[in-house]
C-alpha cells in the first residue's frame, strides 16, 4: 500500500481528534488587500537587476516555412541586444517534439523553420526596453513559404483518436443502442456545434527567468509546480532541484497554466542566450495559438424514450479537432457517462487534424461542451414528450453511474433540483415556449440544466511544524489562481494543527516546498487539503507521543485514550480538564520545534468502488427582444452539492464564476478562424467576447448540504469547474423557451433569432 493511503486510512479513524472552527467560515481572501491595492507582485512585476525584455515574433501564416527574417534590421535597432532564432537558440537536452505521456505536449521552441499554426513563435527579440524589443520584432519582417491552411471540423479526413482528454477511452458502450432506439416510442436526433475558445485569463503567460550557473529561477504563473519542474528538467537536462519556480500570485489560469508552455520556455532560453535575467510576457493576441485552447466540437445525440418518458437509448458522438502535430481531443461524449440513466448508452469520438496550436484542457474540459449538447438534447426530448424539462430530468437522472455501474459515493442532485427550482420560482413557468413576456414586451424564457463534475484527486504533500512559541507552520507548494485556495487551505491547516488561523504561518506558492499537486481538475482543495490534514495529524501525533510517555506531563498514560488538539493545547480525550500546551510539551522535551508530514491522494479502493462526483442544477432566465433578437441573461440560480464546504464565500464565488463561464459558453465566446489564412480573426478582448457585469445581472449559488464519507477524509469535492456544466445548457434552453427557436450552434448569436419563422 502506498504510504499516502495508509496515512489517509490512519486519519479516517483518528486516535487524536482535532477540533477546530476555522473550516466552514466564510473568510475573505487573505491576500485580497494586496490585490486590490496593487501591492501583490505577479510574475511580471519582479524585476531582477540587469533584466532585459524579450518579445516574441510570431507567425502570421498557419502552415509553411519561414524563409527570411531581417535579423540585421532588428539587431541594428537601438536597445536591441540579441535576436534568438533557430540558428542561435541554445541547445536543449530533449527534442521539444518528443512526447512520452499524455500530459507532455510538443512545444515550439525554435527547433526549425517550420510553421504549424498562426501565432507560433518564430523568433525572440531581446532588448533593454520593452519598446525596443517590440520594435525589433516588427523589423524582422518575416517572409514565408506558405502552404494552404487546414481549418475547421471538415478540413481533413476523420480518424479515431487512440484516447481522448487526458487518456480516456475513445468509446464506451452499455447495452444495445440500436435495440434501445428500436423499442423507443419517441426518438430525436440532433447535432450541436460548439466554437473554439481560448483560455485568456486576465494575466497572460509571463515569465522572468534568471540563470545562476546551472541553477534556474523563474517567476511565472503555474497551476502545477511538479509538472513544470519535471518538463523543464527534461528539456534542459537539469536535476529538478536546480529549478526554482515562484508563483506568488496568478491572475487566473483556466487550464492554460497547468503545464509549462512554449513561450515560457522561450523566456528561459532567451535568458540563457544573453546570460542575463529576461522577462517575457505574451501580448493578448499571442494568447491565441501557442498556449492551448478548447477545440471546436460537432456532437450528434440520438435519444429514445418509452411511452412513460424513460430513456431507452443515448447515443453521443463527438467530432473535434487537434493540431497537425500533437494530440488532445475534447472528451465531450463522456458527459453521457454519468448524468442520465438509460439501459443503452453509446459514446464515441472522432478527430480531425487542423493547422492550429494544440488544444488543451480548459474550464471543464470535455464536460463543458458535452454538457451543453446533452442538456439541449434532453430539453428537446422533454418537449417531444410534452413534459416539463425539470420533471423529465427528475425522472431520468441516474441513481447509479450508468456506464461504470458503480454507486455514487454520495449524490444530492434531487436536493439541488428542488432547492434551485424553489429559489428560482420554476413552478410559475409556462410549459410552451414564447408565452412569457415582461412589462416591456421582451420575451422571457426559463431553462434548466444539470451540472456534474468528477471528484478527482491528484497526489500532494505537506509539511507541518509546531514551534516552542506555540505557533505553527504549514508548508506546501499550492497554487492560488485567484479562487481563494490559500485561504481555504490555511483554514484546513489551522484546524489540522489545533490552532487559530493567525497562529499558523501558511507558506505556499513556490516549487521548493513539498509538492501539493495540481491546481486543476477541480481537485486542488481535496488533494492539498488532505495532505495538510494528514501533515497536521502527523505532527500532533508526534507531539502527543512526547507528552503521553512523559511522567511529568498531565497527559502521561493517555496514550490509549487519545488526546484532542485544540487551542494550542493537547487535552486528554477522556478527561478534557487535563491538558498541556504545545509550548510546555516542547520546552520540557528541549525541542525548538517538531515536524510532521502528510500526503493526500485518492484512496484507490474507495475510488474503484464508488463513482465520485459533485452535482448541481442550474436555472436561467433570459430576456430576448422579439424584433432584434438581442438576448440578456437576467437571472441565474444554481444549487450545488459538492461535499464539505471549507469556505462558503470562496465556494460561492467559484460557483458563480463557473455559471458566468456558462453564460460565456452559451452566448459569447468564440474564436473565429479565417479559413484562408488560418489566423484567428478576433484575437483581442474587443472582439473575443466574454460576459462583463452588464451581461450577468444576478447570479446566485446555493450550497446544498452533502456529506460524502468516501471521497476523502475531509469529504471535499471540487467546485472549480462544475459551475460551467449545466449552466450553458440552462441558458440555451431558456433562449428556446423565450423564443421557440432551437439554436444548435454555440454561441447563440442574435442573427439566429431573427430568421423568418414558419
Ligand atoms: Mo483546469 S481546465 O483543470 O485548470
Amino acid at each position: 500500500m502506498p504510504e499516502s493511503m495508509s496515512q489517509i486510512a490512519l486519519n479516517q479513524t483518528p486516535v487524536h481528534v482535532r477540533h477546530g472552527s476555522n473550516m466552514g467560515q466564510p473568510l475573505t481572501r487573505r491576500e485580497g488587500v494586496l490585490k486590490v491595492t496593487g501591492a501583490a507582485t505577479y510574475a511580471a512585476d519582479n524585476h531582477p537587476a540587469g533584466m532585459l525584455y524579450a518579445v516574441l515574433a510570431v507567425s502570421s501564416i498557419a502552415r509553411g516555412r519561414v524563409t527570411f527574417l531581417d535579423i540585421d534590421a532588428a539587431r541594428a535597432h537601438p536597445g536591441v541586444v540579441e535576436v534568438m532564432t533557430p540558428a542561435n537558440r541554445p541547445a536543449l537536452a530533449l527534442d521539444p517534439d518528443e512526447k512520452s505521456d499524455p500530459f507532455m505536449f510538443r512545444l515550439d521552441l525554435l527547433q526549425n523553420d517550420k510553421v504549424r499554426y498562426a501565432n507560433q513563435p518564430i523568433a525572440v527579440v531581446i532588448a533593454e526596453t520593452l519598446e525596443a524589443a517590440t520594435e525589433g520584432a516588427v523589423l524582422l519582417a518575416p517572409r514565408y513559404d506558405v502552404e494552404p491552411a487546414r481549418i475547421g471540423l471538415d478540413a481533413t479526413e476523420t480518424f479515431e483518436p487512440p484516447v481522448v482528454g487526458p487518456g480516456f477511452p475513445t468509446k464506451a458502450q452499455l447495452g444495445d443502442v440500436t435495440a434501445g432506439l428500436a423499442v423507443a416510442s419517441k426518438k430525436i436526433e440532433a447535432t450541436y456545434e460548439t466554437a473554439a475558445q481560448y483560455h485568456n485569463p486576465m494575466e497572460p503567460h509571463a515569465i522572468v527567468a534568471t540563470w545562476d550557473g546551472d541553477a534556474l529561477s523563474i517567476d511565472t504563473p503555474s497551476q502545477g509546480f511538479a509538472w513544470a519542474k519535471g518538463r523543464l528538467a527534461g528539456l534542459f537536462g537539469l536535476s529538478p532541484d536546480k529549478i526554482h519556480i515562484r508563483s506568488p500570485f496568478l491572475g487566473g489560469g483556466f487550464g492554460c497554466k497547468g503545464l509549462i508552455s512554449g513561450p515560457q520556455v522561450l523566456g528561459i532560453l532567451a535568458a540563457r542566450l544573453v546570460g542575463k535575467p529576461v522577462k517575457l510576457v505574451l501580448r493578448r493576441d499571442q494568447m491565441f495559438g501557442p498556449v492551448g485552447h478548447r477545440a471546436p466540437t460537432r456532437q450528434t445525440l440520438r435519444l429514445g424514450v418509452d411511452s412513460e418518458g424513460n430513456l431507452t437509448a443515448i447515443d453521443h458522438r463527438t467530432k473535434t479537432t487537434s493540431s497537425a502535430f500533437d494530440d488532445f481531443f475534447e472528451a465531450a461524449s463522456a458527459s453521457s457517462h454519468t448524468l442520465y440513466a438509460s439501459p443503452a448508452i453509446s459514446t464515441s469520438h472522432e478527430g480531425v487534424r487542423v493547422d492550429t496550436g494544440t488544444p488543451l484542457f480548459m474550464r471543464g474540459p470535455g464536460g463543458a461542451p458535452g454538457s451543453i449538447a446533452v442538456e439541449s438534447a434532453i430539453d428537446e426530448m422533454a418537449y417531444a414528450c410534452g413534459m416539463d424539462p425539470l420533471t423529465f430530468r427528475l425522472k431520468n437522472y441516474a441513481e447509479v453511474e450508468p456506464i461504470s455501474g458503480r454507486p455514487f459515493s454520495s449524490k444530492a442532485l434531487r436536493d439541488c433540483y428542488q432547492q434551485g427550482a424553489e429559489r428560482f420560482g420554476w413552478r410559475r413557468r409556462v410549459l410552451a415556449p414564447r408565452q412569457m413576456r415582461d412589462a416591456h414586451g421582451l420575451l422571457v424564457g426559463w431553462g434548466v440544466g444539470t451540472a456534474t463534475w468528477p471528484a478527482h484527486m491528484f497526489e500532494g504533500h505537506a509539511k507541518a511544524v509546531l514551534r516552542r512559541d506555540g505557533t505553527g507552520i504549514m508548508e506546501l507548494g499550492a497554487e492560488d489562481m485567484g479562487q481563494g485556495a490559500w485561504t481555504a487551505l490555511a483554514q484546513i491547516a489551522a484546524d489540522s494543527l489545533g490552532l487559530d488561523l493567525d497562529q499558523v504561518d501558511f507558506r505556499s506558492g513556490n516549487s521548493d516546498l513539498p509538492d501539493a499537486g495540481v491546481a486543476g481538475g477541480s481537485a486542488h482543495t481535496a488533494t492539498a487539503g488532505t495532505a495538510i490534514h494528514n501533515a497536521g495529524g502527523d505532527v500532533i501525533a508526534r507531539l502527543a507521543a512526547l507528552a503521553t510517555s512523559d511522567e511529568r506531563s498531565p497527559l502521561f498514560g493517555a496514550g490509549n485514550a487519545g488526546v484532542i488538539a485544540r487551542g494550542g493545547r493537547l487535552h486528554r480525550r477522556d478527561d478534557e480538564s487535563r491538558s498541556e500546551s504545545y509550548a510546555d510539551i516542547l520546552s520540557r522535551a528541549g525541542l525548538a520545534q517538531i515536524e510532521g508530514n502528510g500526503a493526500g491522494a485518492a484512496d484507490a479502493a474507495a475510488h474503484s468502488t464508488y463513482a465520485m462526483h459533485a452535482h448541481g442544477a442550474v436555472f436561467a432566465e433570459v430576456k430576448v427582444d422579439p424584433d432584434l433578437g438581442q438576448m440578456r441573461v437576467t437571472r441565474m440560480v444554481g444549487a450545488f452539492a459538492a461535499g464539505r464546504i471549507i469556505n462558503p464565500r470562496m465556494v460561492e464565488s467559484q460557483l458563480c464564476g463557473g455559471m458566468i463561464w456558462g453564460v460565456s459558453f452559451a452566448l459569447h465566446e468564440q474564436a473565429i478562424m479565417d479559413r484562408k489564412s488560418g489566423r484567428p480573426m478576433n484575437a483581442n478582448f474587443a472582439e473575443y467576447h466574454v460576459p462583463v457585469n452588464a451581461d450577468v445581472p444576478s447570479v446566485e449559488a446555493i450550497l446544498v448540504e452533502e456529506y460524502d464519507p468516501h471521497v476523502n477524509p475531509l469529504g471535499i469535492k471540487g467546485v472549480g469547474e462544475i459551475g460551467i456544466t449545466g449552466s450553458a445548457g440552462a441558458v440555451a434552453n431558456a433562449v428556446w423557451h423565450a423564443t421557440g427557436i432551437r439554436v444548435r450552434e454555440f454561441p447563440i448569436t442574435l442573427d439566429r433569432l431573427i430568421e423568418p419563422r414558419a
